[in-house]
């Protein structure tokens, strides 16, 4: 069954800790917490003392993507927070071979985070380091974007890729109902959503609508 990763870009930001509480008990499988640093991306949300702080607050595993220019120095910090996954953008790495290295020297699962434009071809040569592929199907930056359909190919194009290696792939961005039911017919194994999670109030069967 797919796993489902709720955005906690769509909550309130004045009650994280509830709202993460309230996504664990909804059935969520981990939280997906959108680092972005006005740099990389316009948009500014997160820092690791953030993480920290609501790290007390459920056991679900903290799925960290990290939209932010060179990422070296923020993995440690991340890691120490309570990261278990730790997703940087292929685009956004100089070295991104030893970058994806040192995320499991510092003890958190390996993820690369692949925007609309980027080809499948970018992490071909890094498959052994990773445990999580993350398709964007939107430009990072903001919730509530419409899904980018020509990332399905995308999907499929990783899942033959990968072949039999443990490796699991997320998408992230516009996944409401009708967009899931393609993502995870392409191969998906992780759906991240914010808006469709959080919209009416009722994320346990938002939650399971996507699933
Ligand atoms: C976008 C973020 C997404 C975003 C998804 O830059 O990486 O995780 O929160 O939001 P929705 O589900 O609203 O598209
Ligand atoms: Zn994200």
């Amino acid at each position: 069954m797919v796993k489902i990763a709720p955005s906690i870009l769509s909550a309130d930001f004045a009650n994280l800790g509830k709202e993460i509480k309230a996504l664990e008990e909804a059935g969520a499988d981990m939280i997906h917490i959108d680092v972005m640093d006005g740099h990389y991306v316009p948009n500014l949300t997160f820092g690791a003392a953030v993480v920290k702080a609501l790290r007390p607050y459920t056991k679900l595993p903290f799925d960290v993507h990290l939209m932010v220019k060179d990422p070296d120095k923020m993995i440690p910090w991340f890691a120490k927070a309570g990261a278990d996954i730790i997703t940087v953008h292929a685009e956004a790495c100089s070295h991104l071979d030893k970058t994806l290295m040192s995320i499991k020297e510092y003890g958190a699962k390996v993820g690369v985070s692949l925007n609309p434009a980027t080809s499948e071809e970018t992490i071909r040569y890094v498959l052994d380091r990773l445990d999580q592929i993350l398709v964007m199907s939107v430009n990072p930056g903001f919730g509530g974007q419409t899904f980018i359909d020509s990332q399905l190919e995308k999907i499929s194009n990783i899942k033959q890729m990968i072949g039999d290696k443990a490796i699991e792939i997320e998408v992230d961005g516009g996944i409401n109902p009708m967009t899931a039911a393609e993502c995870i017919a392409a191969g998906a194994d992780i759906l991240v959503a914010g808006s469709s999670i959080f919209v009416g109030g009722d994320y346990k069967k938002n939650i399971n609508g996507l699933r």
